[in-house]
């Protein structure tokens, strides 16, 4: 019995199981060739080879032809700052000029100008903003998608911008794991007290986040000029304390002790990790933390590119993810991140399917239900207007997601502007 048939499916690509994978196994995806998924309701019911069998197609199934297409499960946006205020795209013009992103946030723009815009904006402005942000990653064939607060930086807005997260899950078709991110800077009115303010976050957000269950994670900027490996320290144990796990964002500019920290806290995740030194990969592999690694935002920064190819081969699981926010990679599309990933990191398209799945469900704690299409997962996948993942990958900065089913709902794109190769030849 199925309520959704897909069948006719070229290529069916998919890591495998419900933990993050490390090391080769990050590159042993299975592969099917003339494949099919059933969908029972929101859950993926079988996932097979060949001919479907008739049983499954029950009155009222909605049977969908792949068209000997690529279809993967949804893709795992694992790391976004989604919810935020106004834009900043006059920090192009000091980006141009060479101003670099902590001398920006030194001279109280950056974080802190998207945080008097977050403080200005009503709850409503933020749902309907971002929800157009979700409408568009939904487009690009995420299914899943990690939200940070830290544009509040305050009780009240931090709060605010987790209810809007928590109002737009139970809306949306996308689905959000909320992580508090209040230690993301230290707010203007704190510039002189940083104490005061790492004591704001863990004896009153904290508490208060958790207690109106409105987080799952608790991140810390652990970097030069804003929480150093100490404080971080800090902040993540009183999340622990309320029941909220750790992430980092670690090592992104400086390597001050971020990913080491990880292992000691137990960190589901460590992110960024440009400047990630030896010490710190030997950290993340010995305690299993996911590596979330986000491309586009070196590419944005002209930054670096995280050691990614080295920690595959240590043994780290890797994630994919955007890093959407407004200063350093205004960019929702994770089929960029997957291109980015082949060509800067050197990974395979199979190492990268299972960073931007399997891994980035690992990273957002739900490796359980998503990140693989295999029965009991939920019924997120994505057909692709590609015959296989090297031409995913290939196609840089276009939207090649044909048909994106999220819990089983069917959402089409009928864009012009995707172009598969019989439009190509057609000139
Ligand atoms: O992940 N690194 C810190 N935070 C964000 C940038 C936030 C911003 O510039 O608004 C990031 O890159
Ligand atoms: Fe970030």
């Amino acid at each position: 019995m199925a309520s959704l048939l897909i069948h006719n499916i070229g290529m069916l690509a998919t890591a495998t199981g419900s933990a993050a994978k490390a090391g080769a196994a990050q590159g042993e995806i299975c592969i099917l060739r003339n494949a099919y998924v059933a969908v029972q309701g929101d859950t993926i019911t079988a996932v097979g080879e060949g001919a479907f069998p008739q049983a499954f197609l029950t009155e009222g199934c909605t049977l969908i032809d792949a068209q000997g297409k690529l279809l993967t499960a949804g893709l795992v946006d694992a790391h976004t700052h989604l919810v935020f205020g106004g834009w900043r795209e006059d920090e192009l013009a000091l980006k141009l000029h060479g101003v670099p992103y902590l001398d920006i946030l030194a001279q109280g723009g950056g974080i802190l100008s998207t945080v008097r815009a977050t403080r200005k904006a009503s709850e409503d402005e933020l749902y309907d903003k971002t929800a157009k942000a979700l409408d568009t990653m939904l487009s690009y064939g995420t299914t899943t998608c990690e939200a940070k607060s830290g544009y509040g930086l305050d009780t009240e807005t931090e709060l605010k911008q987790l209810r809007a997260i928590r109002v737009l899950n139970g809306s949306h078709p996308v689905d959000l794991v909320p992580t508090f991110l209040g230690a993301h800077a230290v707010p203007e009115e704190y510039r002189d007290n940083r104490a005061g303010y790492v004591r704001l976050v863990c004896e009153e957000m904290i508490p208060a986040a958790a207690g109106e269950g409105l987080a799952k994670f608790c991140d810390v900027f652990c970097e030069t000029g804003v929480f150093s490996a100490g404080e971080t320290r800090t902040i993540l144990e009183a999340g622990l304390r309320h029941g909220l796990r750790p992430k980092i964002h670690a090592d992104e500019i400086d390597a001050i002790g971020g990913s080491q920290l990880a292992r000691e806290v137990g960190a589901v995740s460590c992110e960024h990790l440009i400047a990630c030194p030896p010490e710190g990969i030997a950290a993340m592999a010995a305690a299993g933390t996911v590596a979330c690694l986000l491309p586009a935002t070196s590419f944005y920064l002209g930054a670096a590119y995280a050691p990614a190819r080295a920690m595959v081969d240590a043994g780290v699981p890797v994630a994919l993810a955007t890093d959407f926010n407004p200063g350093s990679c205004p960019c929702l599309n994770m089929q960029l991140v997957m291109s980015l990933g082949c060509l800067k990191y050197r990974l395979t398209p199979e190492e990268v399917l299972t960073a931007v799945t399997l891994n980035g469900a690992a990273a957002a704690g739900l490796a359980d239900t998503v990140g693989s299409l295999e029965p009991g997962k939920l019924g997120d996948l994505v057909i692709w207007e590609a015959e296989d993942l090297d031409y995913l990958c290939y196609r840089l900065g276009s939207n090649l997601a044909r048909t994106v089913v999220k819990r089983g709902a069917v959402f089409t794109n009928h864009t012009e502007g995707v172009m598969g190769p019989e439009g190509e030849r057609n000139g």
